[in-house]
């Protein structure tokens, strides 16, 4: 799977998508990431890409020259990826969304920056995602986090493919069951007997009870929200 990425800090991707299973797919030709500078898509001599808005207030807003620019550039050299604008605006982003988009057979992520982008940008692109309610300074960090949630549910990324059925949110909304590894002892509290004792069958229903258990201890808003 692809992922084309328009930004103004193109170097913001490079040690993040280096490390960790993302790297290793990259490396095996799984995944392939690539940034294309917004900056070489700006205006004039100074390369500009935004400008003092209409109507007057503080700030600046990206102009739609330099990004609808980048996205034809990126669209001639790869049609048909799906476009998504990176924005608190967004639909807000989930695990069932992250399915979704790993259907794909590429993306082109739009960072966006500085206080705001011209309104006619919303028109050139399929989907604008947001990663939750809170605002960041650009879209750089929500789109290495949608590229790390949808490339690792692409085949091969992950060594163990049955993890990912287990994990939170698997179904959309449950959190994972409480995990133990060695020792069996710690600073006095034990591991569940249990899971212990080798029998799968009642493990398995523990683990159902316990991810049940937790979910509507944490998280009540999940359990109308199952979706498979
Ligand atoms: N850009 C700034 N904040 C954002 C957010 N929460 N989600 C997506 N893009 C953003």
């Amino acid at each position: 799977m692809e992922f084309h990425v328009i930004t103004l800090f193109p170097e913001m991707f490079e040690p993040p998508l280096r490390a960790g299973m993302i790297g290793r797919a990259i490396e095996a030709g799984i995944l392939k990431v690539r940034t294309h500078a917004l900056r070489q898509f700006g205006l004039g001599n100074y390369r500009q890409v935004d400008d003092t808005p209409y109507g007057g207030g503080s700030g600046m807003v990206m102009r739609p020259e330099p990004i609808a620019a980048a996205i034809d550039a990126v669209e001639a050299e790869r049609p048909g990826l799906w476009k998504i604008l990176m924005t608190p605006q967004g639909e807000v982003f989930d695990q069932a969304l992250a399915r979704r988009l790993s259907e794909r057979p590429g993306l082109m992520l739009i960072a966006g920056r500085y206080e705001g982008i011209d309104e006619r940008v919303r028109s050139m692109v399929d989907q604008e995602i947001s990663i939750g309610d809170y605002v960041l300074s650009g879209g750089e960090l929500p789109t290495m986090v949608v590229i790390e949630a949808v490339g690792r549910l692409v085949p091969g990324v992950l060594g163990n493919p049955e993890s990912l059925a287990e994990e939170s949110f698997a179904d959309g909304a449950t959190l994972e069951y409480p995990q133990y590894t060695r020792p069996e002892e710690f600073r006095g509290a034990r591991v569940p007997d249990i899971l212990l004792s080798g029998d799968h069958a009642k493990i398995r229903a523990w683990r159902e009870e316990q991810a049940r258990l937790r979910t509507s201890r944490r998280r009540p808003d999940l359990q109308n929200r199952r979706k498979s």
